[in-house]
């Protein structure tokens, strides 16, 4: 049943029972960049590809915000804010949490903000960083690009330079795809996302206070959240917990189809560590 303003889901694997895996994805796309790793999965857990605000078949972020009596502005407190609803409407009080990039980031809000709803945490080329100035600047430049000409061109680009040197050499196909992805998108998903990430705060901290497993993933050629940025997750969150670090080779910013057996293999370790 649809509820207004409620977050829409894939659920993978209907009718499957135990801990979920919830898939959060990237910027600016849909659930489907995590098809090709949900394949690689074994086991029957249930597996939820959540549709971030304005993404998929999921409301505007402004309707998430009223549906839930927030600040109408752009913010990814405000996804967050709609997981955590999504995963409590359909019963899930605890669960193992992957985040690509900007589904990273709504993952280290959902923590900040239900620290008790997180059994794992996976960290896919994602940061815990604020913006630099200009990055955030660009950000706005394109929401208004975006709204004004009510078309996604300006973010096509991203089609390639998401991808890794490797791929972008080698594999037509997933920038084929990612720019199918992309132009399903609207415009208003994509105004409102850049708005909201634009204004996130550093979550490093919150990783630091975080004491349950993770694994943070980053492909070796991702140019959008390089190494380091990993290796900066890594340790805050070896501060209370206990985190991995898994580096892929020839793959950039979306390793998810880019390497997919390196992302699922990761994740079933996770998974085998949340349940030992
Ligand atoms: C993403 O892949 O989600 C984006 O690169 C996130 C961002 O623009 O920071």
């Amino acid at each position: 049943m649809r509820v207004d303003g409620q977050l829409q889901v894939h659920e993978y694997r209907p009718g499957a029972s135990g801990l979920p895996l919830v898939l959060l994805h990237g910027f600016p796309l849909d659930h489907r960049m995590w098809d090709d790793v949900v394949d690689l999965l074994p086991g029957e857990r249930p597996v939820l590809g959540v549709e971030l605000p304005g993404f998929g078949s999921s409301p505007r972020g402004e309707d998430v915000a009223e549906a839930l009596g927030l600040d109408p502005a752009p913010a990814l407190e405000t996804a967050a804010a709609g997981v955590i609803a999504l995963l409590r409407a359909l019963g899930h009080e605890r669960v193992v949490l992957a985040g690509l990039s900007m589904g990273g980031y709504v993952a280290m809000a959902v923590l900040e903000a239900a620290p008790e709803l997180l059994a794992g945490l996976a960290l896919v080329d994602t940061k815990s960083t604020a913006d630099a100035p200009e990055a955030a600047a660009n950000r706005l430049r394109i929401a208004d690009a975006v709204e004004s000409s009510e078309r996604v061109d300006e973010v096509l680009g991203m089609r390639t330079s998401i991808l890794g040197a490797t791929s972008r050499a080698n594999r037509l196909d997933l920038a084929e795809r990612l720019e199918s992805w992309i132009r399903d998108q609207g415009p208003n998903a994509v105004a409102w996302a850049q708005r909201a990430m634009a204004v996130r705060p550093d979550r490093t901290e919150v990783l630091r206070s975080y004491s349950g497993p993770s694994v943070v993933v980053v492909g070796e050629e991702d140019e959008l959240s390089p190494v380091p940025t990993a290796e900066h997750m890594v340790e805050a969150l070896g501060a209370a917990g206990e985190s991995e670090l898994v580096l892929v080779p020839r793959a950039g910013h979306m390793t998810t189809i880019e390497a997919p057996e390196a992302v699922a293999s990761a994740l079933t370790t996770l998974l085998a560590r949340v349940e030992a």
